[in-house]
């Protein structure tokens, strides 16, 4: 049987960085479920689907194939056998795929994706469900989160590559983003029971990195 590790929380709680540090320390692969969400969100938009229109993004995944592939341990997401992954992280593609994450027929979509992923592969699974709905019997689950810290930590990461954003703006998009994502009647985010709460707020990348690793250590 292959050990899964569910890390869920709120965007910008550094996620995906520190999962993915953390599998590479284990020797998992990391999968970041996210960016499937994206590469429904931007198949919608190549698509000129309306996001406000429930109706139109479910039909919208009908007949795409996403798919994940690994090389040299790095995620890269496939959109109809097309390598996406560049595309799917501006501000647009983030909209989008806070959208199209709400209509169950696109969770529906990916949700056996993601579970099989996870039944063949040991993993470090990082998302907004994980622990609650994709992997209910992951050996570890871990909700992470840091406050308004993340916006400062966005804004700033923003900054040093040299766009011109306002930080007001940065932290009211985080804002919209998490009350979207955890007021939506399909799987909203919320911690499990079961997982353990690690709010990394008072620590560095590297501290948060090694906090969680030692959580996984001594829970598997
Ligand atoms: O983690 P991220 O910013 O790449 O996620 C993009 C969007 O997808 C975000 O608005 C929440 C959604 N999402 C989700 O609903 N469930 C997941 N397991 C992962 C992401």
């Amino acid at each position: 049987m292959s050990i899964n590790v569910a890390i869920d929380g709120p965007a910008g709680a550094g996620k995906s960085t520190i999962s993915r540090r953390a599998a590479q320390a284990l020797g998992f692969i990391y999968v970041d479920t996210g960016a499937l969400y994206r590469t429904v969100g931007l198949n919608a938009l190549r698509r000129g689907v309306d996001l406000e229109k429930p109706e139109a993004i479910a039909e919208s995944v009908k007949g795409i194939s996403v798919e994940l592939k690994y090389e040299n341990g790095e995620q890269a997401v496939f959109l109809n056998g097309e390598n996406v992954s560049a595309f799917i992280r501006t501000p647009e593609a983030s909209m989008a795929a806070s959208k199209v994450s709400a209509v169950p027929a696109v969770r529906e979509f990916l949700f056996g994706l993601q579970q099989d992923i996870a039944a063949k592969n040991d993993c470090v699974m990082d998302g907004r469900d994980i622990g609650t709905v994709v992997l209910p019997h992951a050996q570890v689950k871990i909700f992470l989160t840091a406050s308004e810290e993340r916006a400062r930590r966005r804004y700033k990461e923003l900054i040093e590559k040299g766009e011109k954003v306002e930080y007001e703006n940065v932290l009211a998009e985080m804002k919209q983003r998490d009350y979207n994502d955890s007021n939506r009647a399909i799987a909203p985010l919320r911690a499990a029971p079961d997982a353990i709460t690690v709010d990394t707020t008072e620590l560095s990348l590297d501290e948060s990195i090694e906090k969680i690793k030692n959580v996984i250590k001594e829970n598997l």
